[in-house]
């Protein structure tokens, strides 16, 4: 039978027992389970490999977003995230997008644009005309390179010229199409332009400028659908249709008004770069890519919309957007903690890791767009919080629960709340101490 990631009342049990229940979830075993429970794995020697000028660690909190249901399997989301309630909206907003299969998410092959900038071209149309009748030759020479994506069958598969020849000074693009297979592709698309522009230039007669990658994903689309039954939302079905056009607005909104689209996405955002970096990919390539699709019309939109499908019965949200992500290559070989959280959200693609990712998106989104037309943000993410403010006051072990929790009760998240709390709960502890002792 299928395992169910439908986990009740996880937020509520302690960090241990979490970890127990995704130890046994995902078949984790004693070494995986000590990456998570004592950080092992990454080093100070791991770190110095990987960047430049290192010094120390800079730890994060990784955490698990349950009840997610994506194309009808079930999944642990791990998120590694600074900011409270991120994980706590998507673990709630997957709850209501269970229905029937779950979120219905489909990415495109993964395919990136490599780009090749030359100058030089005196008749742009006769060189596109030989660039095509060449292609299958240009193809080969691009390909001819010792790696293991292209032993796999990836590798550059189209040839497309631009033509920039109104530019100052005129240049030409070429863009290769290289089918990526489960890598993001960065290096692979890097390597092939590199590798073909030296040919370019001596069997053409030009000057190659830049050879890099687009971060414009067009060919790397990922749509995803969810829907709520309206009866899940309120068991009034008048309340339930007041909830769903509330969101309906919401999404209005954010596709009309570019000063709120930004909003809705950076929540939307919120999801997927969390997943991102406990999945360890290159976040900021999503992030450029995402938004520049959110323009791709001419205008700035929202990635994500909702609308109340009033005579079907549904709240129905879409996201479309571009995931450039791989379940190879990168920090993915090599990062410790990011091969436990591969092996939790138990992932066997990219484009898998893209559906998911889409998956997380509108979850986040709805979660957002929820709150903020029912109840607002700002209490449930205050109360999260709470127990940060507390900490950064100097409150010191169960200090901070009792400082967090006071705050919340008093109506007083707030610094000058949690300081004026922490200060009456020491004198009351030290009046008790002076008491035992006399
Ligand atoms: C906060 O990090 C994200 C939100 O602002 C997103 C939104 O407004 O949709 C809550």
């Amino acid at each position: 039978m299928e395992r169910s990631s439908r986990f009740k009342g996880f937020h509520k049990l302690s960090m241990e027992a979490r970890l127990e229940r995704v130890v046994q979830w995902a078949k984790l075993d004693s070494v995986e389970r000590d990456i998570l429970a004592k950080h092992f794995g990454f080093t100070l020697e791991t770190a110095d490999r990987m960047i430049e000028n290192a010094l120390g660690i800079f730890p994060f909190g990784l955490g698990i977003a349950p009840n997610f249901r994506i194309n009808g399997r079930d999944y642990l989301i791990p998120m590694c995230i600074e900011e409270p309630s991120v994980i706590a909206a998507a673990s709630n907003a997957a709850r209501y997008l269970r229905f029937e299969q779950g979120i219905r998410s489909k990415a495109q092959p993964p395919r990136m644009i490599g780009q090749i900038q030359l100058f030089g071209i005196s008749n742009p149309d006769r060189f596109k005309r030989q660039i095509l009748l060449q292609k299958q030759e240009l193809l080969q020479v691009a390909n001819n390179l010792p790696s293991r994506l292209i032993q796999l069958g990836g590798g550059a598969k189209d040839i497309e010229v631009r033509d920039f020849s109104h530019a100052s000074p005129p240049f030409l693009v070429l863009h290769i199409l290289v089918d990526t297979k489960d890598a993001m592709g960065a290096n692979a698309v890097n390597s092939i332009c590199e590798n073909l522009a030296p040919y370019l230039e001596q069997k053409f007669q030009i000057k190659a400028g830049l050879k890099i990658l687009s971060n414009l994903c067009t060919h790397r689309l990922v749509r995803a659908s969810g829907k709520i039954p309206l009866h899940w939302l309120h068991e009034n079905p008048r309340k339930a249709e007041k909830i769903a056009h509330a969101v309906e607005l919401a999404s209005r909104f954010a596709e009309e008004d570019p000063y709120r689209a930004v909003t809705h996405n950076k929540g939307i955002m919120n999801g997927i770069d969390a997943l991102l970096i406990a999945l360890g990919q290159d976040w900021r390539a999503v992030e450029a890519a995402a938004h520049a699709h959110a323009s791709q019309k001419g205008k700035y939109t929202a990635l994500a919309t909702w609308r109340l499908q009033k005579n079907k019965g549904f709240l129905e949200g879409n996201i479309e957007i571009p995931l450039p992500v791989g379940t190879v290559g990168g920090i993915t070989g090599v990062h410790p903690t990011v091969k436990v959280n591969q092996k939790i959200l138990n992932v066997s693609s990219a484009q898998e890791l893209a559906q998911i990712a889409a998956a997380v998106g509108l979850a986040q989104n709805l979660a957002a767009i929820f709150a903020l037309s029912t109840e607002g943000i700002q209490r449930g993410h205050m109360q999260l919080h709470s127990r940060n403010i507390a900490a950064s006051i100097g409150a010191q072990g169960p200090e901070i629960d009792k400082v967090a929790q006071l705050m919340v009760a008093q109506g007083t998240i707030h610094l000058q709340g949690a300081q004026e709390i922490l200060s009456h709960l020491r004198k009351k502890q030290n009046g008790t101490h002076l008491r035992q002792r006399s």
